[in-house]
């Protein structure tokens, strides 16, 4: 890979440990994947933040880069393992809490906006159409390529690092047109009613256009809660992180709709469904907010649960972040959720909290949670918002 000047000059260390460090990184990646150079990025989103996926390793290193590593661009944080204000509510150890806190201590002191949220685009970090980004969250990802058209690999957590101290990514993968080309056509010939069906939709494109750009047609009408859900899902469940939707998307009418094609009809929404939704009716644990919650997903919380009250043997987690939790604040929605039992989640979700084994059945909305809470060893339910409040008041899926 050819270096600048100055590049090389990072590399050797002129620029201390940290930006050494992400010189060798960013190079040793660029070297696999055959990028040619460096290109600037406008902004970084840094995943693995969660001391339950990091551990003491992870502390370490992290604690090492940041003796003297500061970020050159506009750098955001995925979700930590805690509400790093309400852990405690929240059933978080004080061993757990401790760690998460020293974690969060190394991201303050290399400069990182202390945004804990899978939805920086909501809170600030907006890159434009065509900029180049270097973010690692595969939702985050996948909506900033597509809905966004902006343009990102994605990252790891030590390589978005990287381009965080550096301001720049090696230029390969989906940074270049050639990449970007949709190479499977998705024809959706079925309605699509509410917002899980979005997450049962990625499920089914995943599927089908394994490891593909899908380029998707015959949906009229989608909104940002919806294409946020489907960037989640579709890369949870196989594709790559990039799609185009012929008249909702920008760079859509730009690209040839490819010739393979294969379609997605009403019984293939239902089959996502029949494989997520497993067997059983008892929950104990309904988290929404995956990705985080929009502030018009928070409305619609308040408005279905107002004048409700939880079941005793339910939890209700609002996953959001800590920015769309203070205007739900000064809406009063936070305070008719938190009346009727329910908790906010801000700045952590159901995938990197550590959840193992506490609970035993979840009720969501999003196909990409219940995905990770499997792994949690929960089983799952995924449906409409109103399915999912239900459940939290009567400890029951569809009753
Ligand atoms: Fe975000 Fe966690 Fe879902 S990071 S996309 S809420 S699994």
């Amino acid at each position: 890979m050819e270096l600048t000047k100055q590049e090389q000059a990072m590399l050797n260390g002129a620029e201390g440990y940290a930006v050494r460090k992400s010189m060798e990184i960013l190079v040793a990646l660029g070297e696999i994947f055959g990028a040619k150079n460096l290109i600037d990025v406008g902004s970084v989103q840094v995943a693995g933040v969660s001391y339950h996926n990091l551990g003491d390793a992870g502390l370490d290193f992290l604690d090492s880069l940041a003796k003297d590593g500061r970020v050159k661009v506009l750098t955001t944080l995925n979700p930590a393992g805690m509400d790093m204000e309400n852990w405690q509510q929240l059933g978080i150890s004080p061993e757990f809490a401790e760690k998460q806190k020293l974690v969060i201590d190394a991201f303050t002191r290399m400069g990182i906006l202390i945004s804990c949220t899978c939805t920086p685009y909501l809170i600030g970090n907006l890159p434009l159409y065509g900029e180049h980004i270097a973010w690692s969250e595969s939702s985050a990802v996948t909506f900033a390529n597509s809905v966004l058209g902006a343009r990102t690999n994605r990252e790891g957590g030590p390589s978005a690092l990287a381009a965080a101290f550096v301001g720049k990514t090696p230029c390969y993968g989906l940074h270049l047109n050639e990449n970007r080309i949709p190479d499977i056509h998705i024809q959706v010939n079925t309605e699509l009613s509410k917002l899980s069906d979005w997450g049962a939709l990625g499920y089914a494109i995943g599927k089908k256009a394994e490891n593909k750009i899908p380029y998707i047609t015959g949906i009229k009408k989608a909104d940002l809660d919806a294409l946020k859900s489907l960037s989640a899902s579709l890369v949870t469940y196989g594709a790559k992180p990039l799609f185009y939707m012929k008249g909702i998307t920008p760079g859509a009418e730009t690209q040839t709709q490819p010739k393979e094609t294969v379609t997605i009809e009403a019984s293939d929404i239902q089959n996502a469904y029949d494989n997520i939704n497993d067997q059983g009716n008892e929950i104990d644990f309904v988290c929404v907010g995956c990705p985080h919650c929009s502030i018009k997903e928070i409305q619609e919380i308040a408005d279905l649960i107002k004048d409700k009250k939880i079941a005793d043997t339910t939890e209700l987690w609002v996953a959001t972040s800590r920015t769309a939790k203070q205007l739900a604040d000064k809406r009063g929605y936070t305070a008719i959720i938190e009346a009727a039992g329910g908790k906010f989640a801000c700045d952590t979700c159901m995938a990197v909290a550590p959840l193992k084994g506490r609970f035993k059945a979840l009720a969501t909305t999003s196909a990409k949670g219940c995905f990770y809470s499997r792994q949690n060893l929960m089983k799952t339910k995924m449906g409409s918002m109103k399915e999912c409040i239900q459940a939290a008041v009567t400890g029951k899926w569809n009753n």
